[in-house]
């Protein structure tokens, strides 16, 4: 398996690097790329660590050297956040660097597993649907927005309230990535039950936790550390699935044909050739119909917000 990930040397892709190079398979390539100079150090850095995957990075405007032959792609690049900013504020800058790097994926490794991660990814997502589509190589069930850190958190934060075991909480978090756009499925977990406040306070929370984090770091950015436990989670979950594995299963942001919008996050079954099958997301609360309906405007502005971005 050979995993590029784009944007390597910031902070969310060295984390990720770093989970990736002591996580992947023997015998797995690891790729990194960045425009700054110091990624090829980066991968040398790595390199010193002893396990059985071996690490190349590349610099500069170019990722096609990172790109050849790459099985799954991973894309961080792009600006965070600052306070005071919701994650469509950095459609501006993000939106161009996702689609230039995405032209280079159409031509390269135009087969590779597509992971999004740069924000928002709600829009960004579209944006590589949209590049992929002009250059004719478009297969719905290659492209990811990642929301896997909506679900990690969400673990987390029940796992506290409940003082249960956040191993056993698994969670599905549906819609998209950002604000309203997250709808955890709390009515779904097994073994837990919340009030009424606690449902409205923990879906809050939950909404907001990168926000949680902008401002905890007070002008330093945004989750680097969560979201690259969580690009690796949903990573290694796209190679497992690759490799031929069973039941892989993860939340994603996917053009799934959800009846909701034309991109939306649910569990899907992950196999050789990316989604191979997307998952009813099951029965919700009237809390969370409203919820899911409530946010459909928005998340259906933020898809077309991409798709007239490339057009
Ligand atoms: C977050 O949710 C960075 O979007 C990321 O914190």
């Amino acid at each position: 398996m050979k995993v590029a990930v784009l944007g390597a040397a910031g902070g969310i892709g060295q984390a990720l690097a770093l989970l990736l190079k002591t996580q992947l398979p023997a015998g797995s390539k690891l790729s990194l790329y960045d425009i700054a100079p110091v990624t090829p150090g980066v991968a040398v850095d790595l390199s010193h660590i002893p396990t059985d995957v071996e690490v190349k990075g590349f610099a500069g405007e170019d990722p096609t050297a990172a790109l050849v032959d790459a099985d799954v792609v991973l894309m961080s690049a792009g600006v965070a956040r600052k306070p005071g900013m919701d994650r469509s504020d950095l459609f501006n800058i993000n939106a161009g660097i996702v689609r230039n790097l995405m032209e280079k994926v159409a031509v390269t490794c135009p087969k590779a597993l597509v992971g999004i991660i740069t924000n928002p990814v709600n829009t960004t997502v579209a944006i590589a649907a949209e590049v992929l589509k002009n250059a004719g190589v478009y297969d719905k069930n290659r492209l990811f927005g990642i929301t896997t850190l909506d679900v990690i958190r969400s673990e987390t934060f029940i796992a506290e309230l409940k003082g249960v075991n956040v191993a056993d909480v698994n969670i599905n978090v549906i819609g998209g990535h950002s604000g309203v756009t997250i709808l955890p499925l709390l009515s779904q977990v097994e073994g837990v039950s919340f009030t009424d406040e606690e449902v409205a306070a923990l879906t809050k929370r939950i909404q907001n936790a990168g926000t949680e984090v902008v401002e905890a770091k007070a002008g330093g950015g945004s989750a680097t550390l969560s979201m690259g436990q969580a690009a690796c989670r949903f990573g290694l979950s796209l190679v497992r699935g690759l490799q031929g594995e069973a039941n892989v299963v993860e939340c994603a942001y996917v053009d799934g044909g959800s009846e909701h919008a034309e991109f939306f996050a649910q569990p899907v079954v992950l196999g050789k050739n990316g989604v191979e099958k997307v998952l009813p997301y099951g029965e919700i609360s009237a809390f969370e119909a409203n919820a899911r309906d409530a946010m459909l405007d928005t998340l259906k502005g933020d898809i077309k917000l991409g798709v007239e971005f490339v057009k």
